[in-house]
């Protein structure tokens, strides 16, 4: 199975945006991973809705939008009329959890959660079946470029284990640091999905990149 692959905006162009969506069109990725980081809940300001409107209005792609900000529930509306696909939220920001993936539930997304690099697998436990993707943290969030961190393998056969445990259907996907090093052993170690920021966006040819990580296989 080919993992699915989500370049991260985030590296792109700013000033070029309609550009790069396009180029995400044209390529093989399968969603545009768009962060939204508030200057709170991490140490650095991205963008908001404005913008992920501009992106959805050229996007032929789904938006997987991750939430790096506090109190998240205030937001989910904005961002799903936005043209959010899937919301991720940050379990680390969440006091009421299972209530904040019914109501991204209820608007009509996929309900995913972010965990950062030292959130054990464990505190997921109890709303597995509820979560339609993991965002697992392979870095600090809050900027892009950063080094993988290694732990960040066995944590997704842990978190695999679980979904399998409880029968949920639950897709992994991996976000920070990836790059055609470390992918095939993310994908054999059984992440779904790959974020790709700077790995995509600093390649001289992003399509080809992109299809590079696109063609990896496993059984
Ligand atoms: C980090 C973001 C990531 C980031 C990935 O806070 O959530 O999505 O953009 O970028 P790279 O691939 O450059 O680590
Ligand atoms: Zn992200």
């Amino acid at each position: 199975m080919s993992p699915l692959i989500a370049p991260s905006i985030l590296a792109a162009d700013f000033a070029n945006l309609q550009k790069e969506v396009e180029m995400l069109n044209s390529s093989q990725a399968d969603f545009i991973h768009v962060d939204i980081m508030d200057g709170a809940f991490v140490p650095n300001i991205s963008f908001g809705i404005p913008v992920t409107q501009a992106i959805k209005k050229h996007a032929k792609k789904p938006l997987d939008v991750h939430l790096m900000i506090v109190e998240p529930d205030r937001y989910l509306e904005a961002f799903r009329d936005a043209g959010a696909d899937i919301i991720s939220i940050h379990y680390e920001a969440c006091p009421h959890l299972h209530r904040s993936l019914q109501a991204i539930k209820a608007l009509g997304a996929k309900a995913g959660v972010a965990i950062n690099p030292h959130t054990p697998i464990d505190l997921l436990k109890e709303v597995i079946q509820d979560i339609d993707l993991v965002c697992m943290m392979s870095v600090n969030p809050g900027f892009g470029g950063q080094k993988f961190i290694e732990n960040t393998y066995d944590k997704i056969s842990r978190l695999k284990e679980l979904i399998l445990s409880k029968g949920a259907e639950t897709k992994i996907e991996i976000d920070g640091g990836v790059n055609i090093q470390n992918a095939p052993k993310l994908v054999t170690a059984g992440a779904d999905v790959l974020v790709a920021g700077s790995f995509v966006f600093n390649s001289p040819r992003p399509i080809e990149t992109i299809k590079e990580l696109k063609s990896i296989y496993t059984v």
